[in-house]
C-alpha cells in the first residue's frame, strides 16, 4: 500500500529488509539502504515524486545519459548525534548548488524546499541505516540524469532525479591518518568556462586516468593545477585544499572552473569564529614548494563532504616529495576537524543553524 506524504510524495510500503552492514566493515558508499527517493520529469514538468524500494532503473539504451553524459549530482551526510537526533549538514547548500550545476546542464532545476523537505522525509524513514560508529555517517546522493531516447544532441526532455542512501564510514582507506597526494602536471580536470564549477558526472570520468596513474604510484588523490598555465592550485579530486602558511591558512580562491564546496565555505567561516585567519587566494604550485621549503608552510588539509577534514602526510610535485609536519595530523588541521565534526555530531552549538534536524 501507498501513502501520499504532506509533501506530495507516494511512500511505498516494504516489506523485505536487507541485512545492515556493521559498523566496523564501513568503507565508503558501497552499501545502500533498502529505500530511495524518485521523481520524473516529463511534459515540461515533476512528476509526483515516490520513495520507493532501491532498485535497478529501466532505461532505453538510447537515453541521453548514456550517449552524452547530461548526469548532476549532490552529497551530503547525516550524522548520528549523541543525544540520538540524526542530523543533516547544510542541505539548502546542496540545494542551491543543485540548482546552479542544472543550469548549467540544460537540466530542470528543484524547488529548494522539496529538496530539503524530501530528504528529510527518506532520512527519517532510513534513520536505522545512519551507523553509530565514531567518525561515520550516512552518505546521501542525489542525483539527476537525462532519461529521454534519443540520439541528436539537445538538452533531454526527460529526467530521472534520485536520492540514495549509503551508510559510510572514511572516504580514504587511511581514514584520518594522513594521505598521500600528487600534484598533477600532465592532465587537467577544468578550464574557465567549463564545467568545473557544476557537481557534473562528466567532471570525474575525465579526471580517472590521472588518479589511476597515481594510484600505481601509491598517491590517493591527485592535486589539480589551472586549465590554461598548469601553474596555480585548484583542488583535489574529491575535495578542496588548504594551506597552513605561518599559522594561518589559505586556500585558492574560487576562480570559475573549481567546485566551491560547502565544507569549504564552512571552514572560511569557522576560521573566523576560532579566531585563525582563512585566506582565499591566488597560490602557485612554485610559492607552495618555496613555502614549503622555507618552513613557512607547516600542515595541508583537504575539505569536503566525503573527506571531512583530510589531513594531507605527502605531496608529490614532478620529482619532488616533500613530507608535512613529519605525517602526521597537525594542531590546525585537527582544529578544524574538531570544531567540524562537533557541530555535525552535535557537541558543539551549532551556532550558524548548519544542522538540519531530521524529523
Ligand atoms: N571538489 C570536488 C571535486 C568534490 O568532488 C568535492 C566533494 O563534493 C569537493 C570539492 C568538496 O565539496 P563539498 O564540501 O561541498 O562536499
Ligand atoms: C562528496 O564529498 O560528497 C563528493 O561528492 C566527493 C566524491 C565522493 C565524488
Amino acid at each position: 500500500m501507498a501513502v501520499t506524504s504532506s509533501i506530495n510524495l507516494v511512500i511505498d510500503e516494504i516489506k523485505d529488509f536487507k541485512t545492515k552492514p556493521s559498523d566496523e566493515s564501513l568503507g565508503f558508499g558501497q552499501q545502500f539502504s533498502d529505500r530511495m527517493l524518485l521523481r520524473e520529469y516529463k511534459d515540461n514538468q515533476w512528476q509526483v515524486g515516490r520513495i520507493q524500494k532501491y532498485s535497478n532503473f529501466s532505461l532505453p539504451p538510447s537515453a541521453m545519459v548514456f550517449h552524452y553524459g547530461q548526469e548532476i549530482f549532490e552529497g551530503l551526510k547525516a550524522f548520528r548525534q549523541e543525544n540520538g537526533n540524526i542530523a543533516i549538514f547544510r542541505p539548502d547548500e546542496n540545494a542551491k548548488r543543485m540548482n546552479r550545476s542544472a543550469e548549467r546542464m540544460v537540466m530542470p532545476t528543484l524547488e529548494e524546499g522539496y529538496f530539503v523537505d524530501t530528504l528529510n522525509t527518506l532520512v527519517n524513514l532510513e534513520r536505522d541505516w545512519v551507523p553509530r560508529k565514531k567518525g561515520t555517517s550516512l552518505y546521501v546522493r542525489p542525483t539527476m540524469i537525462a532519461t529521454e531516447g534519443a540520439l541528436g544532441v539537445h538538452p533531454a526532455g526527460e529526467y530521472y532525479y534520485f536520492v540514495i542512501l549509503s551508510p559510510s564510514g572514511s572516504y580514504f582507506s587511511e581514514g584520518f591518518k594522513p594521505t598521500r597526494i600528487k600534484v598533477e602536471d600532465e592532465f587537467v580536470r577544468a578550464v574557465l568556462g567549463g564545467t568545473g564549477q557544476a557537481k557534473a558526472g562528466g567532471n570525474y570520468a575525465g579526471s580517472l586516468l590521472a588518479a589511476v596513474n597515481a594510484k600505481k604510484e601509491g598517491y590517493s588523490q591527485v592535486l589539480w593545477l589551472d586549465g590554461k598555465e598548469k601553474k596555480y592550485i585548484e583542488e583535489v579530486g574529491a575535495m578542496n585544499i588548504a594551506f597552513v602558511i605561518d599559522n594561518e591558512v589559505v586556500t585558492p580562491k574560487l576562480t570559475g572552473s573549481i567546485l566551491p564546496g560547502i565544507t569549504r565555505k564552512s571552514v572560511i567561516q569557522l576560521g573566523n569564529d576560532m579566531g585563525i585567519k582563512v585566506r582565499e587566494e591566488t597560490l602557485s604550485i612554485d610559492f607552495i614548494e618555496e613555502s614549503i621549503k622555507s618552513g613557512s608552510l607547516t600542515e595541508i588539509f583537504g575539505i569536503g563532504t566525503a573527506a571531512s577534514i583530510a589531513p594531507v602526510g605527502e605531496l608529490k610535485y614532478k620529482d619532488h616529495l616533500h613530507v608535512l609536519n613529519n605525517n602526521e595530523t597537525g594542531p590546525i588541521t585537527q582544529r578544524f576537524y574538531d570544531e567540524l565534526t562537533g557541530i555535525q555530531y552535535g557537541r558543539i552549538e551549532d551556532r550558524h543553524g548548519w544542522v538540519h534536524i531530521v524529523e
